[in-house]
């Protein structure tokens, strides 16, 4: 699947289906030409990218990489999508993408007017070279909002038919449910939807 470093991503399945394993693919490979920034808030699958203890220190005109933030609770979170929001929207000539693995931990239906910096970044942040990747197991649960902004849509198996029915503009419910571990269904708004082999 080709990305397109700007664009909203989201990335749907049933636990140990493959997410993880197809952002980190997705993840160093985007960061060979553009910084990527996990916020971090599950804190087991990425121990090996370097951390970064205070975001207001981090030099966010950094090209390349892969860093992550530490997620502990909502505060945090809030804290990291304003100060994305501040550092990278101040400097046109900065672009990052950032990685919210298990986003439904934090933000599910309507709770987006909690975190209002998230809200910018993935409404706005596309016009300042921010992408935005999301992952979650709950798509149902997941904002509106968040949702209808992702251009790029990739599915895992999920059975839970709420899940399902909740990607239902972008994939057949039933092809969700009968996809074998670690394939997947994507969709590209450009493109239209296509099945993919394990990575
Ligand atoms: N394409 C693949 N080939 C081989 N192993 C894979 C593949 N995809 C995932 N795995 C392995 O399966 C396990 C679960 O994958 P992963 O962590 O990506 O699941 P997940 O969908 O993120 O689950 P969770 O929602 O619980 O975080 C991991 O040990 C991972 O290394
Ligand atoms: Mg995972």
């Amino acid at each position: 699947m080709q990305l397109e470093a700007n664009k909203r991503l989201a990335i749907f399945g049933k636990t140990r289906k493959g997410k993880t394993y197809w952002l980190k693919k997705h993840i160093f490979e985007a960061a060979k030409h553009i910084p990527v920034i996990i916020c971090d808030m599950k804190l087991a699958d990425f121990s090996k990218v370097p951390i970064i203890k205070d975001l207001t220190k981090f030099d966010w005109n950094v090209k390349t990489g892969v860093y992550r933030f530490r997620c502990f609770c909502e505060d945090d979170l809030r804290k990291f999508n304003k100060i994305a929001w501040e550092k990278l929207v101040s400097s046109k000539t900065r672009r990052a993408i950032l990685v919210y693995d298990e986003i439904s931990v934090y933000i599910e239906n309507n709770s987006l007017k909690k975190f209002p910096y998230m809200k910018k970044l993935t409404v706005l942040g596309a016009a300042f070279g921010i992408g935005i990747w999301y992952a979650t197991q709950r798509p149902a649960m997941l904002d509106k909002t968040l949702l209808s902004e992702c251009k790029y849509v990739v599915s895992f198996q999920m059975d839970s038919e709420r899940d399902r029915l909740a990607i239902a503009n972008y994939f057949d419910p039933d092809d969700i449910m009968n996809l074998k571990k670690y394939w997947y269904y994507a969709y590209n708004d450009e493109t239209g939807v296509s099945k993919h082999a394990p990575i």
